[in-house]
């Protein structure tokens, strides 16, 4: 049976039957992912509802590179290319010479490879799982020894730089961009829970894994790599299996059981971190702000707190309502019962509505404040 990264309770299977169209992977689908020296067998189908609508097909999307290609894209993989590096390898920027398309290639490291079955598993499912908010696999290269992936260039980086490692002159992200990155990566997560069955659970949300296009568009990364690394290396089985430590859900670090509630409780931290600009994890901070989420569970039981948890790098320059609309679906995401928690697809609706109120700085306040709506209430009222 092939191994298929995905587990838990499927919402799309529970929903109406009339609008869904799936996606499946079968044998003849495994059998295209080329080259292979053994065959594939699938009895465990990944399917994907409405597939066609983001531009998936029946058939397998990804292309074969062979590891000269791939180095002659990336220069010999000089340093000059190197976009980073991560806890499966190495990430270089190319142009591939076939097409000029630039692409960011992560040269896995062989050491850490599980073995070519879960590779081309690990290709194929991410070459049927298709979303505006996924960073999109281009193709991939098993020539040899060498796993190699080739994915679309996001020519901003990363949330983590934007956030965390700001280079100088780089411009400081405003509340209307926060918001946007914010709703865009929930919906690309939605897309995993909600629309691929069995739902996909990513694992390893956290801001260096939001990668980011023209205009900020966020796009997921990294979402069917999660059981792609070393099995030997002990620090980093730790943070495969346990997710990164500051983003794991408190119930999965105990229990080591896995729903898409800790997904949601990753991108609760997430948010967190886009509204205070503080890390998940800071241990350059005092004992007791280390931790954001021990940080910030104190303050969010206090209305009056919550001007102190914006980023001071948005130097005031926020929308008082939309920052504490914003704080609320954070506090909720990150509970630490996981039925507590909202589904994603509550959480996007949410953060799409915050991300429709532009903040303009420049605007003065009109006199009288505008009626709410029902759902601005609802939102204000911690209910969504
Ligand atoms: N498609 C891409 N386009 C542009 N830059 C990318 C792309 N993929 C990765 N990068 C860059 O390479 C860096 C390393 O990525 P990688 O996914 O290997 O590691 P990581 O996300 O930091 O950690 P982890 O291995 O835990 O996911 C990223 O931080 C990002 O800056
Ligand atoms: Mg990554």
């Amino acid at each position: 049976m092939a191994w298929i990264p995905c587990s838990g309770i499927s919402r799309a299977n529970n929903s109406k039957k009339k609008t869904k169209k799936w996606m499946i992977i079968n044998q003849k689908q495994l059998d295209q992912i080329k080259p292979t020296s053994e065959k594939l067998e699938c009895n465990s189908p990944l399917s994907v509802k409405d597939a066609s609508k983001h531009g998936g097909s029946d058939n397998i999307s990804a292309l074969t590179f062979t590891f000269r290609e791939l180095a002659t894209a990336a220069k010999n993989f000089r340093a000059e290319t190197l976009l980073g590096e991560g806890g499966f390898g190495r990430v270089y920027k190319g142009r591939l010479e076939s097409t000029n398309q630039v692409v960011a290639i992560k040269q896995l490291n062989r050491n850490g490879l599980q073995g070519n079955r879960e590779f081309l598993v690990e290709v194929l499912m991410l070459s049927l799982l298709h979303h505006p908010n996924l960073v999109n696999l281009i193709g991939y290269c098993a020539d040899g020894d060498q796993r190699l992936l080739v994915y679309e260039y996001m020519p901003l980086g990363s949330l983590e730089d934007h956030l965390h490692d700001i280079s100088p002159g780089m411009k400081r992200l405003d509340w209307n961009t926060r918001m946007k990155i914010a709703a865009g990566a929930a919906k690309g997560l939605e897309y995993l829970h909600d629309k691929a069955s069995p739902p996909v659970i990513y694992r390893d949300l956290k801001c260096s894994n939001i990668l980011l296009g023209e205009g900020y568009h966020p796009k997921l990364s990294d979402f069917g790599l999660a059981k792609l690394g070393p099995v030997g290396d002990h620090t980093h089985v730790s943070t495969r299996v346990m997710g990164t430590y500051g983003y794991c859900a408190p119930e999965y670090a105990m229990t080591g059981q896995l729903t898409i509630k800790s997904d949601v409780y990753s991108f609760g931290v997430v948010l967190l971190e886009i509204i205070t600009g503080r890390k998940a994890i800071d241990s350059s901070k005092a004992t007791g702000e280390q931790n954001l989420v021990a940080w910030a569970s104190p303050l969010f039981k206090d209305r009056k707190k919550f001007s102190q948890m914006a980023d001071p790098m948005l130097q005031g320059q926020y929308p008082p309502r939309g920052l504490y609309q914003a704080l609320a679906i954070a506090a909720m995401c990150v509970q630490e019962q996981p039925n507590l928690r909202p589904v994603i697809a509550d959480v996007v609706t949410a953060l799409t509505y915050l991300a429709s109120q532009k903040y303009d700085p420049d605007a003065q306040t009109a006199p009288g404040t505008p009626r709410r709506t029902k759902k601005e209430a609802r939102l204000s009222s911690g209910r969504i």
